[in-house]
């Protein structure tokens, strides 16, 4: 395993949107194995291929914290949502950064597990927030573009200026 580079915010890559995995293979396997490790040991819940430079739809989740149990979801669909919650969310590619963000209770999601096997998972709270924010990454996604413009500007201020140190 390798403990690989986050990319930080404004990191172009952050901006681009990933692509379908049609086979999953060793290539993708040691992939998440390294986004494990990489994960734990910056003490995330959560990490997406796009933060270590790869437009793959990968993401990784440890919904109880990094030293239980480590979840893969390859090409993550929602497939339903219900309800929706308040909470403070942060982001390894946005550094200082944390900010309130309204996402769904509960999602339904479809994806590929580190076999290729295809499986449903139902989570809610912060397992449907880390499915919600990660699936985002994605997308092109980021967590500070569903705040305010002055929320939004801080971050952005403080992520430039940590990234410049
Ligand atoms: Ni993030």
């Amino acid at each position: 395993m390798a403990l690989l580079t986050i990319r930080t915010y404004p990191d172009e890559i952050l901006k681009k949107q990933c692509e379908e995995v049609l086979h999953v293979g060793d290539d993708e396997r040691r992939l998440i194995d390294d986004m494990f490790e990489t994960m734990v040991q910056n003490q995330g819940v959560g990490l997406a291929a796009p933060q270590v430079g790869v437009l793959k739809n990968i993401i990784v989740a440890a919904p109880e914290g990094p030293d239980k149990e480590l979840y893969a979801f390859i090409n993550p669909v929602i497939t339903k949502k219900k309800g929706e919650f308040v909470d403070i969310e942060g982001c390894l590619s946005v550094p200082c950064s944390s900010a309130e963000v309204t996402r769904a209770r509960k999602v339904w999601v479809e994806a590929l597990d580190k076999k290729g096997k295809r499986i449903t998972i139902t989570v809610s709270d912060l397992f449907a927030r880390i499915i919600q924010h990660e699936g985002d990454h994605l997308k092109g996604i980021l967590f500070i573009d569903y705040l305010g413009f002055q929320a939004r500007k801080e971050i952005i201020d403080c992520a430039r200026k940590v990234k410049k140190l």
